[in-house]
């Protein structure tokens, strides 16, 4: 691995604020006239443009063939790439599409030039499926060692500073955690690791689409984002953002997108990130992504950050006025994430009971310890998750219906 990766160019360009329709949006959300969906840090409700483009998609392909489809809409299924290079302030050649935020979290993981004994820093965010990963390194003699939480519980970022050495060639850190709506200083952290010969993979999952992100400013060198959550894409959907001039090993999965069979014994990787890809996918989905990015540009990261703010805000207040309500939460600023377990009731039985009301949550389930240092996830909480499309009245009927 080289002292230092050739450095980063900046893309970044941000929108002015302005109020959200809520009204518009709504009417072009199919499934907010059919529930109050609170679980967008699940998977949020698509809007009309992306179901349309999917089922559009899907029928072309019915109709046409699927490889006549594909050779047909290049442009379509471009989408994606632009629109995800203006999303992150990157080139579109830094993306990969893949089916999930974790798909491209391993791939990251797998084409980082790693040994043993090399030292890998991880935040106690991440994710289950990226523990996995991190197990995995432990297992081949890599040093896997967890940042530690400042006080509020987010990753301290003196820690990182005061770990940081030659040995440590990887820094993983989550932007917000699956389980709870602290933000982390994800930022500041990648200045620390920029100063050094490590890589910096974020996992900006839960933040993208609910914010605003742009890879210069996390001085990142990987990132991965799923699509289903706050950009409101299909399922199956994720990008692999991998700055470009990166020194790193082969793909681990390889078919004719990632590379060109150039004779018996050789291939030649594609360039960019298409190598991080596989030829066969879900192209219809891609589509859908590349529009559910372009809804998301033009409603706006800071005005959807905006609204998200007040709502969770809204939400923690009324939570925190209900007397038999304990919010779980961790952290300085928050995020559209909010945890929290009434007090004497099984949380799986009142996520059950607001589902039998039309209200959509979820639960966090109990974390290992090194993973919840204060021990709040260990009787399980209730994660409800606004998005813009949300409403105060349906704040209400959640905390109507708690009771
Ligand atoms: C923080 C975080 N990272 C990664 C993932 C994994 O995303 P995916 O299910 O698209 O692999 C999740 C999913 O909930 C998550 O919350």
């Amino acid at each position: 691995m080289p002292d230092s990766w050739p450095k980063r160019e900046s893309t970044t360009s941000f929108q002015a604020v302005s109020a959200i329709d809520i009204d518009a949006v709504r009417a072009e959300t199919p499934g907010a006239a059919e529930v109050v969906h609170l679980n967008n840090a699940g998977a949020a409700l698509p809007p009309n443009p992306v179901l349309m483009a999917e089922i559009d998609y899907l029928e072309a392909e019915a109709r046409m063939g699927g490889y006549e489809v594909a050779a047909s809409r290049a442009e379509d299924l471009n989408r994606v790439y632009d629109a995800g290079a203006l999303l992150l302030g990157c080139k579109p050649s830094e993306l990969a599409f893949t089916q999930s935020a974790s798909l491209a979290w391993h791939t990251a993981l797998s084409v980082v030039p790693l040994k043993a004994g090399d030292r890998v820093l991880a935040t106690t965010a991440e994710y289950v499926a990226n523990v996995y990963g991190l197990i995995q390194l432990q297992r081949r003699g890599v040093e896997v060692e967890l940042i530690p939480d400042d006080p509020d519980g987010r990753a301290s970022v003196e820690a990182v500073a005061s770990m940081l050495d030659e040995r440590v060639k990887l820094v993983c850190a989550t932007h917000i955690p699956t389980g709870g709506g602290l933000v982390n200083p994800v930022t500041e952290i990648g200045r620390l690791v920029d100063e050094t010969g490590a890589l910096y993979l974020v996992d900006a999952t839960q933040s993208v689409g609910q914010m605003p992100l742009a890879v210069d400013e996390l001085a990142c060198d990987l990132l991965v984002l799923t699509g289903r959550k706050f950009l409101r894409g299909p399922r199956g959907t994720g990008l692999l953002y991998v700055r470009s001039g990166l020194d790193l090993l082969d793909p681990p999965v390889m078919d004719g997108r990632s590379a060109a069979w150039v004779g018996d014994w050789d291939y030649e990787l594609s360039a960019g990130a298409q190598r991080y890809e596989t030829f066969e996918t879900n192209l219809a989905a891609k589509v859908g992504l590349g529009v559910a990015i372009e809804y998301a540009l033009r409603i706006g990261l800071d005005s959807i950050a905006k609204r998200i703010d007040e709502l969770a805000e809204i939400l923690r207040a009324r939570l925190s006025a209900q007397p038999l309500v304990k919010l779980a939460e961790l952290g300085g600023e928050q995020s559209a994430i909010v945890t929290f377990y009434v007090d004497g009731r099984s949380t799986d039985a009142v996520a059950a009971a607001l589902r039998a009301w039309g209200i959509n949550t979820s639960v966090v389930q109990p974390q290992p310890p090194a993973f919840d240092p204060t021990g709040r996830t260990r009787h399980g909480l209730i994660r409800a998750s606004v998005h813009y499309y949300n409403t105060a009245e349906e704040i209400d009927d959640l905390i109507a219906a708690l009771y």
